[in-house]
């Protein structure tokens, strides 16, 4: 697991915007106001069809919650379990990992391959401590910004259900 921290933080220190903003993408600030919880989700979007959704969504000014802190990846394929704990390391109460529908990634099989990977995400939180509805994978297409926007609605409202996460949960 370590070895995968490690190949975020040099995913980060080669990306763009890292220059301006180092390690900020996965680090959370406190998420109360006046005793209300604002939860923090960090979102993964694929580059080619969810984050796409997540710009229609923006455009056809769909409303939804501002809890998502989205890290954009070619493929969702690329997101490792590893990462998802990282998240929840770094303060997240909730992550959520979209990408292409099955039959539409642009790499072919990658969505696949997350789809087969993150089977085994939610016993994982499971056993460490987790609750597991703390962790979602939908498919999200270019065309469903309502869906973008309806699925993070959702997810916010069980997030604020479950409360802030902590480790000892
Ligand atoms: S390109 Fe979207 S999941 Fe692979």
């Amino acid at each position: 697991m370590t070895h995968d921290v490690q190949v975020i933080q040099e995913q980060t220190a080669t990306c763009e915007c890292s220059e301006k903003s180092p390690v900020s993408a996965v680090t959370f600030t406190p998420h109360t106001n006046e005793g209300k919880f604002y939860p923090h989700i960090l979102m993964f979007c694929c580059n080619w069809c969810s984050y796409a959704g997540a710009d229609l969504a923006g455009v056809s000014r769909f409303q939804y919650p501002a809890s998502v802190r989205i890290i954009r990846v070619m493929c969702s394929g690329r997101i490792d379990p590893a990462f998802i704990l990282e998240g929840f390391r770094r303060g997240a109460d909730g992550v959520l990992l979209t990408g292409c529908h099955i039959g539409d990634c642009h790499y072919l099989k990658g969505n696949e391959y997350t789809r087969d990977r993150m089977v085994h995400v939610k016993p994982l939180l499971q056993i460490i401590g987790i609750n597991p509805q703390r962790f979602r994978l939908e498919w999200i297409s270019a065309s469903e910004g309502r869906k973008f926007a309806d699925i993070v609605k959702e997810f916010t409202e069980t997030i604020q259900k479950l409360g802030p996460f902590e480790l000892k949960e």
